[in-house]
């Protein structure tokens, strides 16, 4: 007989390793639940890429993730939440949620005060330009203003750890000045990547303007919504839980063991299930080599 479904576990998939900060934000709040994590390291990055392509691409990760029986899709990706969440809805028949209304909705509630908020959003070049989060923003209140920001340089920044190196701070002034110069009263981290240089973006944008991390926002309504639909998973995981323990298995699509030592990096330990495997359509999927 096969499981019943609460005790599936979720799908999280990202372009690449950035999705390991939802995949963490998750994992903090939901210890009985089990993850699958997909980090599409052979075509990151996404953010540079066109519509067409990034839908692609999420549908044969979601189709890939789908297959092996999953309750639940995370899209960690804020680039494929922006431009693909229709096209894997229509494609897969089960519950999906993206990081762009929830952190959209998070900026809105923070600045909840302010009469006519300015929220700053910062994302990738594509996310920025499919105005998916100035949408989402808006739909939450139609009186915030949006100031956008595409800051590529941060992604590769971040995954070389550079989280406080003067070349870090003199990028994020050069990016961040002009939305610090419209006092904005809330910023959105629009991209997996940017919690991670938390702290260099913090200090440029300035102390009182609060940081919205999407992936957080997110991880906060998958719990409301396991929960709504009857789908957490109601036994208590034995023993502690660890991130990256055994119950949690990570694909990767390429270079496996670069993408251990940037877990390694953002998490402070490495997955003990890490698989490489190729997504390029189902009837193509080839088992890979596990190399831990
Ligand atoms: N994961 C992507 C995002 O959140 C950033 C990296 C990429 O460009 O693929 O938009």
């Amino acid at each position: 007989m096969s499981d019943p479904a609460n005790k599936l576990p979720i799908g999280i998939f990202d372009s690449g390793v950035g999705g390991l900060t939802v995949y963490r934000a998750l994992h903090d709040r939901l210890p009985n639940e089990r993850f699958i994590y997909l980090g599409d390291t052979a075509r990151v990055p996404y953010g540079t890429k066109s519509l067409a392509t990034v839908e692609r691409y999420a549908i044969e990760n979601s189709e890939f993730l789908a297959s092996l029986g999953i309750k639940m899709l995370v899209v960690a990706c804020n680039t494929a939440s922006a431009l693909a969440l229709p096209a894997i809805r229509a494609k897969i028949g089960i519950e999906v949620v993206g990081v762009i209304g929830p952190g959209g909705r998070r900026a809105v509630e923070v600045t909840s005060g302010r009469e006519r908020p300015v929220i700053g959003v910062i994302a990738t070049e594509a996310t920025v330009s499919s105005g998916a989060y100035q949408a989402a923003i808006q739909r939450a209140s139609a009186t915030a203003e949006v100031i956008q920001q595409g800051c590529p340089l941060f992604v590769p920044l971040a995954e070389e750890g550079w989280t406080r190196e003067p070349e870090t701070y003199s990028i994020a002034e050069r990016y961040l000045a002009r939305i610090r110069e419209s006092r904005p009263d809330a910023l959105v981290l629009g991209c997996t990547h940017y919690p991670i240089l938390r702290d260099v973006i913090q200090s440029t944008i300035g102390e009182d303007v609060q940081l919205i991390d999407s992936g957080e926002a997110t991880a906060d309504e998958v719990v409301a919504l396991l929960a709504e639909l009857g789908l957490a998973d109601p036994d208590e995981v034995g023993g502690s839980r660890r991130l990256c323990d055994d119950l949690d298995h990570f694909f990767v699509t390429d270079a496996a063991e670069r993408f251990a030592n940037v877990a390694e990096r953002f998490l402070g330990t490495t997955p003990s299930k890490l698989e490489a495997i190729e997504v390029y359509g189902l009837d193509q999927v080839k088992g890979g080599s596990v190399i831990k």
